[in-house]
Order: structure tokens, then C-alpha cells, then sequence
């Protein structure tokens, strides 16, 4: 009895109700809703920089807390102490000139003599390589410098042996076709005779005094840009390599070389002089028309 007439009231209340102010209701529900959508939004903007802060960033970064701003100190800002180098609007043509022809020389060499290089021309190398930009000045590189020949036939067997089922089975038949120019097979010879190779690994993140994870910002943008002056390093010594990305072989070479999980490999460079038999396709870079857009 008490249900029925409760009911009553209800649908006597409700269905007029309803019928006149639906638009408020559906326009209360409608604020609720973007409401909820804009706090995610801020929200996960201010937790752990998971929002649109590098592209290219693995998602095991995603739970580094924002670390305290550092505290600057008198020497924090210097005046930028090069002033006196600047040179004659004739000098940088000639400078500039002279640079572009050497680094046009570049070319990928994958025959490599066994001839040694010293030691101290590689740290260079490796110096120069070192004083790239980085997200925040994070500098999240490792280049691991290999010169041990018992070392450098377990990574020549780790790559050949993945690189055989990459050119068998796991590269698509185009890209196949796409390399077929340049000649290149699973067997790298260069990694047994170079007499150093090179392998960089990115840092996905860092780590403070205290031990707890470092966000590394832009961590693989960072290293690509410092492997290109790695690369216009080696071509100032007078020396050559092979930018070459050893597929699927990385984690196997992180852990050969004792490294941890926060490094990921990213290439492997031999580093020597060109063997005197080297051969190398005749390509033709595109000319400044085509890469340059005057606006
Ligand atoms: C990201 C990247 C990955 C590459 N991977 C390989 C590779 O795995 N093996 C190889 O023989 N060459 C590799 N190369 C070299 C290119 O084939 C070479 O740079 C290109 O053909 C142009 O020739 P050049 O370097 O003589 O100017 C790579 C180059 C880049 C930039």
C-alpha cells in the first residue's frame, strides 16, 4: 500500500518534470562529464610528465616522479666565454666550405682493415661525440668502446645469428629488395676486424645520488644528435664506419656487455681505416635545392 502510493507520487512528480526541464538536467550531466575530463587531463600533466613530453620515449618512464628544481648557486650563469673567436664573415665561407667538403667525403665503408687505431684518437672521437645538446643537459649516453677480439666474435656470432633470420624471415620482401644495391648480407665480417667498435646505447633514464629513477627527456633524439657528431668525428680523424642498427640483437649485447636494463642499444659502429679493397655503391646525395627551403 505504502509502495504503490510511493510509487504514485514519483510518476506523478517525475514524468511532467522531466518533460519540462530535460535540457537542464542533460546540460548538468554534460558539465559533470567534461568536468571529469579536464581534471585526467591537468592531472596527469602535473604527476609524471606522461603527456607529449617526448615523442619517441618508452613508456617505462612513465611512473619517474618530477624531481625538486635545483637550487642555483653564484656560478650558475656565465657569460658565454668564445667572443673572441669570431671570425671574418670570409674566414666562416672558407671555414664552412672546407667543412661540407670533408664531411661530403663520409661514406659508409663496410670493409674494414684490421689496421690499429690509437687508443687516445678514439677517446677524442668519443669526447667530441659527448659535448651534443641533451634533453636538460641529461647527456643519457653510453658508448661502450669494444678493442678485446674474444669480445668481438660473441658480438660478431650474437648479430650474424640474428641477422640471418632477419634477412631470411623477419625483413618484409621490399625492404629486401630496397638493400639489395648496397649489397649487404647477414654475414659483418667488419665487427671481427675493425679494430674498435663502437656501440651506443641510450639511457631510458637516469638515476639521482639517492638511487631512485632520473627522467631523461628526449633521450633517443638526444643520442641520435650526438652520433652525428661522433660521425663527423670520425670522418675529421681520417676514419670510417658503418652506422648500422643491430636488430634484435640488443638485448642480448646489453647483457654481454654488462650494462643495465635502463640502457637500450641503438647502433653499432666499427671504427677503423677503410680496407684497401673497400667497394661502396655510387650514390648521389640530394642537392641543396631539394633539402633546403629558403623562406
Ligand atoms: C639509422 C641508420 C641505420 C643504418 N643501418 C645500417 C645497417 O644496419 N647496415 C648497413 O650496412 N648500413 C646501415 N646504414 C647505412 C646506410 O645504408 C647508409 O648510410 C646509406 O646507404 C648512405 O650511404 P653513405 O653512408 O655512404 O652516405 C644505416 C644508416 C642509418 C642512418
Amino acid at each position: 500500500m505504502i509502495l504503490k502510493s510511493y510509487n504514485n507520487v514519483i510518476m506523478e512528480l517525475s514524468a511532467p518534470f522531466l518533460a519540462s526541464y530535460w535540457q537542464y538536467i542533460a546540460s548538468v550531466f554534460a558539465g559533470i562529464f567534461i568536468a571529469q575530463v579536464m581534471r585526467g587531463v591537468f592531472q596527469q600533466k602535473k604527476q609524471g610528465y606522461t603527456v607529449d613530453v617526448d615523442p619517441m620515449q618508452d613508456g617505462e618512464t612513465a611512473d619517474i616522479p618530477q624531481s625538486d628544481p635545483r637550487e642555483l648557486g653564484d656560478n650558475d650563469q656565465i657569460p658565454y666565454p668564445w667572443f673572441e673567436d669570431r671570425l671574418t664573415e670570409e674566414q666562416m665561407k672558407q671555414k664552412s666550405a672546407e667543412f661540407y667538403e670533408k664531411m661530403n667525403k663520409r661514406r659508409t665503408v663496410r670493409k674494414i682493415s684490421d689496421e690499429d687505431v690509437p687508443l687516445e684518437v678514439v677517446e677524442n672521437i668519443i669526447k667530441t661525440a659527448g659535448t651534443s645538446p641533451s634533453g636538460a643537459h641529461t647527456e643519457p649516453w653510453t658508448f661502450v668502446v669494444v678493442q678485446d677480439k674474444s669480445v668481438k666474435a660473441e658480438i660478431r656470432r650474437i648479430v650474424e645469428e640474428k641477422e640471418y633470420l632477419n634477412y631470411g624471415r623477419r625483413m618484409g620482401e621490399q625492404w629486401v629488395k630496397d638493400i639489395e644495391y648496397f649489397k649487404t648480407t647477414w654475414a659483418k665480417p667488419y665487427i671481427d676486424t675493425a679494430p674498435y667498435l663502437i656501440l651506443v646505447f641510450k639511457q631510458v633514464y637516469g638515476f639521482n645520488e639517492d638511487g631512485s629513477k632520473k627522467m631523461h627527456y628526449y633521450n633517443e633524439m638526444s643520442v641520435c644528435i650526438s652520433v652525428g657528431l661522433l660521425l663527423a668525428a670520425i670522418q675529421n680523424a681520417g676514419l670510417v664506419t658503418v652506422t648500422s642498427t643491430p636488430m634484435n640483437a640488443g638485448p642480448q649485447l646489453r647483457e654481454l656487455l654488462g650494462r643495465k636494463s635502463n640502457e637500450k642499444l641503438i647502433l653499432l659502429l666499427p671504427l677503423g681505416y677503410p680496407d684497401k679493397q673497400a667497394m661502396m655503391p655510387n650514390i648521389r646525395r640530394k642537392p641543396l635545392k631539394d633539402i633546403m627551403v629558403l623562406k
